[in-house]
């Protein structure tokens, strides 16, 4: 439960690895409470625990895996909110990113498909019903600007995020009177191991940034935030391009790039 200050007490990382990840749960846990670290690599888990944890803030690690059963999530959430009592916040950090190119076979894509969709989704439909039968608590979903246009040269990426962008949305308008929300964090090129080696485009960010954004979000009613903020009024004018030339700048863009790799986004 959130303490008298209204801040969170209990938040999970589902991505417990995650640059962006852990900079919003940082940002949002006061100096006490409980984060867990849900992720695969349970070294790392463990490393980053160490640099999380606080005199009074515990940091504890649990197993999660995007590719596993729907089952495996629902247990998860059980067994954290058995542990620590009710989670005020679930952040959903998972994803990775590989151009068109990278995706050498199908198995590849059908691999990046899981990641970045349907591990995301189930873990969408599994937070958002325990937060509903709480009564209370955020799931922010990092979405992504690849959400508002996707680009050729991360075509199953973008799909991923429009997707998962567009269900987390109707999921948090399933929630409107349960108490519980979803937010949808939708960053541009975020300085992270994601991206790096990648050329930065315009309004390229850090971490701080995001979890900045996500914590003034939270403290209103926005189902959708950008970070950073101006992204929001740039995606609504590219949305707008007709197909056609919107093509043609990504392909300029695209040829401006090794590999066509360009912004992550
Ligand atoms: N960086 C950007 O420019 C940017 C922009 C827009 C949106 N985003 C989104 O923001 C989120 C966080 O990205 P980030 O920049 O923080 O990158 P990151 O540090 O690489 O985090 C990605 C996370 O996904 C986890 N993951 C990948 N496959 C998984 C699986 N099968 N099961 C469980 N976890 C898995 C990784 O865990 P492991 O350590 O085990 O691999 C890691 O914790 C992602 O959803 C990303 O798409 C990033």
């Amino acid at each position: 439960m959130r303490d008298g200050f209204g801040r969170p007490q209990t938040v999970l990382l589902l991505g417990g690895t995650s640059e962006i990840g852990q900079a919003i749960a940082d940002r949002l846990l006061p100096e006490t409470g409980t984060l867990i670290l849900a992720g695969r690599d349970q070294a790392a888990l463990a490393r980053a625990a160490e640099r999380l944890t606080r005199t009074r803030r515990e940091v504890t690690t649990l197993h999660y895996d995007a590719l596993a059963p729907a089952a495996a999530t629902v247990d998860l959430l059980a067994v954290a909110a058995a542990r620590h009592g009710d989670l005020d916040v679930v952040v959903l950090a998972v994803g990775v990113l590989a151009d068109e190119a990278a995706l050498a076979d199908t198995s590849a894509v059908e691999q990046a498909m899981h990641t970045n969709l349907l591990g995301p989704m189930l873990a969408v439909h599994a937070t958002a019903t325990r937060l509903r039968a709480q009564g209370h608590g955020t799931l922010v979903v990092l979405s992504s600007v690849a959400a508002m246009r996707t680009r050729d040269g991360l075509l199953s990426y973008g799909v991923a995020k429009t997707a998962l962008d567009v269900y987390a949305r109707r999921i948090g308008d399933s929630l409107r009177g349960s108490g519980a929300r979803v937010l949808v964090v939708r960053p541009g090129h975020v300085r992270t191991r994601m991206t790096a080696g990648l050329p930065e485009p315009p309004f390229a960010t850090d971490v701080r940034n995001v979890a900045a954004r996500v914590g003034r979000a939270l403290t209103g009613r926005a189902a959708v935030t950008y970070a950073p903020a101006v992204l929001g009024p740039v995606m609504t004018a590219l949305r707008l391009l007709p197909a056609v030339v919107y093509r043609r700048l990504d392909a300029a863009r695209r040829g401006d790039t090794a590999l066509g790799k360009g912004a992550a986004s």
